[in-house]
């Protein structure tokens, strides 16, 4: 007998879920983390860090996962998806619970996934589980240009993960695991691609019009 699949979460058509992606270190490196925290101001989404999420259960007293993150993210390896999504799916939960306001009544909310989904599983996994994602944005740069800026960002983050030999690792994964991802988004025609090495009031432009027509 085929078994029926359970449906996800949360009803896209009352959340909207948008993934944000970039290369290692794209979050202040490129620019990422700014894109998405204007795109919070002007839309009222709720912003959701993959890797902040992971990092605060790794320091988090009693955490079953806390040594697994750590050693994920010590080698710069994909953490097991089952745990990003559901620590996913409880900051979700919540913050649907608590918040009020424009897009956010009756079950309603708007969430920025950053860093997220990094493998295929991850994407499959949250799709098909949590919430079907309407976009995946993907701000696009060279790996010269983020090497070198991850270089400059490793001389203050006190990240263990900010050093060429992880570095290197991370543009491995990447390239290995998330770029398929993309790809997948793209046979759905999904995906926004911007290219990011041009200035920030340029990507954003961009970006911003790429979010209006999914409100629109
Ligand atoms: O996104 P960020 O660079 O902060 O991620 C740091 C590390 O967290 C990654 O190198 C990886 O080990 C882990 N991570 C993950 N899955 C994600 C996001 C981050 O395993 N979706
Ligand atoms: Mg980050």
């Amino acid at each position: 007998m085929a078994e029926s699949k359970s449906s996800p979460v949360f009803d896209a058509q009352k959340v909207t879920v948008i993934y944000v992606l970039g290369g290692p270190g794209a979050g202040n490196v490129i620019g990422k983390g700014t894109q998405c925290s204007k795109l919070v101001d002007a839309f009222g989404f709720c912003h959701l860090s993959a890797g902040d999420l992971l990092r605060e259960e790794q320091n988090r007293d009693g955490s079953q996962y806390g040594e697994l993150i750590r050693t994920c993210i010590r080698e710069g390896t994909i953490v097991p998806s089952h745990v990003t999504i559901k620590l996913l799916e409880n900051a979700m939960t919540e913050e649907v619970k608590k918040r009020t306001g424009d897009g956010w009544t009756d079950g309603r909310g708007r969430f920025l996934i950053d860093g997220f989904p990094r493998k295929l599983d991850q994407a499959v996994g949250f799709d098909e589980t949590v919430c079907l994602a309407s976009l995946v944005i993907f701000f696009d740069t060279t790996e010269d240009v983020m090497l070198e800026r991850l270089l400059e960002r490793a001389k203050t983050s006190g990240r263990e993960d900010d050093n060429v030999e992880t570095i290197r690792k991370r543009f491995r994964t990447y390239n290995e695991q998330t770029m398929p991802v993309i790809e997948y988004y793209k046979t759905l025609d999904k995906v926004a691609e911007i290219d990011s090495t041009v200035s920030v009031e340029q990507v954003y432009r961009v970006a911003s019009a790429t979010v209006s027509k999914l409100f629109s």
